[in-house]
């Protein structure tokens, strides 16, 4: 077990400031979070405490979208490494007074925090904060657009299953069009040296141009031939337009474009299946093969949730010197 040694920061230091897209990320900065992530890993899988590298830093949760295991491993990360964890409880707070969104975080951020994790749903918006704010702000999901941490987890997962992404085909699988987790995926895989394909009947795939570098596919055999992963992603019910296509997702889909052990042996022998979550089980994935020990890197990506939020944290924080509430001064990172 190696962690007893940090992974050294990339020569030029790490450079990320804020982490809205897998974009804010250099090549450098994406491998020293991913070796940062084993690292913590090691810790979890001792039940060892970690240098309390947040010690003295507070970090606030704001989900203004539904989440369990994105928040949950957000909370437990910043709390491993010794940080105040605030979640805010959106639904009792003065956003429902229409307060603006902005106001909202920057009151937050002025109470002191040293980082800002936000879930919600405009595209554009975490930008514009992020251009307000001092402290790092951390997107946990939105709308359709980006995941970058789960991204990363997703990597994390993969390299300690595999040793590498470099070559490796990994087909996701599912409702592409509407999922935030697809592009931040695809992107970041290919920076990895991956081959990635989007996998899905036509409707639910999105255009050429927004598929991040990975090649499509409307037949599930063609998609997952020689994979190594098959990832499946959730039917987004609820963003479905009408109660017509939500029938027509949870009658259909499974037949043809559903994960079993039958359709994984279009992969390759050993292959692995892997989900997000939460999973719709019996639509997208059969509940068996998702509990399948050998064949399951489910439960993996949500111990790596963790191991990967405190690498993102530890990266974009713990060196910080000041809070948002005075100032933030980013020059002494
Ligand atoms: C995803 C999310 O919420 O974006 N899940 C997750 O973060 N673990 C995917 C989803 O909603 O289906």
């Amino acid at each position: 077990m190696e962690n007893g040694y940090r992974p050294s920061p990339p020569q030029d230091g790490f450079q990320a400031r804020r982490l809205i897209s897998v974009d804010d990320l250099s090549t450098d900065d994406i491998r020293y979070l991913l070796a940062l992530a084993e690292h913590y890993a090691g810790f979890l899988r001792m039940g060892a405490r970690p240098q309390q590298r947040l010690a003295g830093k507070t970090q606030v949760n704001l989900f203004f979208e539904d989440s369990t295991r994105t928040n949950l491993s957000f909370e437990l990360a910043g709390k491993k490494l010794g940080a105040d964890v605030i979640n805010v409880p959106v639904a009792a707070s003065s956003v429902n007074k229409d307060e603006g969104f902005i106001d909202t975080v920057q009151t937050l951020a002025a109470m002191g925090a040293h980082a800002m994790i936000v879930r919600q749903q405009s595209p554009g918006r975490l930008e514009e904060l992020a251009g307000r704010l001092s402290c790092p702000v951390i997107n946990a999901g939105d709308g359709a657009q980006e995941h970058p941490t789960q991204a990363l987890l997703d990597a994390a997962t993969i390299l300690s299953a595999l040793g590498t992404l470099e070559g490796k085909v990994i087909a996701i699988c599912g409702d592409i069009k509407r999922s935030r987790v697809a592009g931040s995926d695809a992107r970041l895989f290919k920076r990895l040296g991956a081959e990635v394909r989007f996998v899905a009947p036509r409707h639910l795939l999105p255009d050429e141009t927004a598929a991040g570098g990975a090649t499509l596919f409307d037949s599930l055999k063609d998609g997952l031939a020689g994979a190594d992963i098959a990832m499946a992603l959730r039917m987004q019910f609820e963003r479905m337009a009408s109660d017509a296509e939500r029938d027509e997702a949870r009658r259909d889909y499974f037949a043809t474009f559903g994960l079993t052990s039958d359709t994984l042996s279009y992969a390759k022998p050993d292959a692995f299946v892997m989900h997000p979550g939460p999973m719709n089980r019996g639509v997208e994935i059969d509940g068996a093969l998702a509990d399948d020990p050998r064949r399951s890197l489910i439960l993996q990506q949500v111990f790596y949730g963790v191991a990967t939020r405190m690498a993102c944290l530890d990266a974009l924080v713990a060196s910080g010197g000041t809070s948002a509430a005075i100032g933030g001064d980013r020059a002494d990172r």
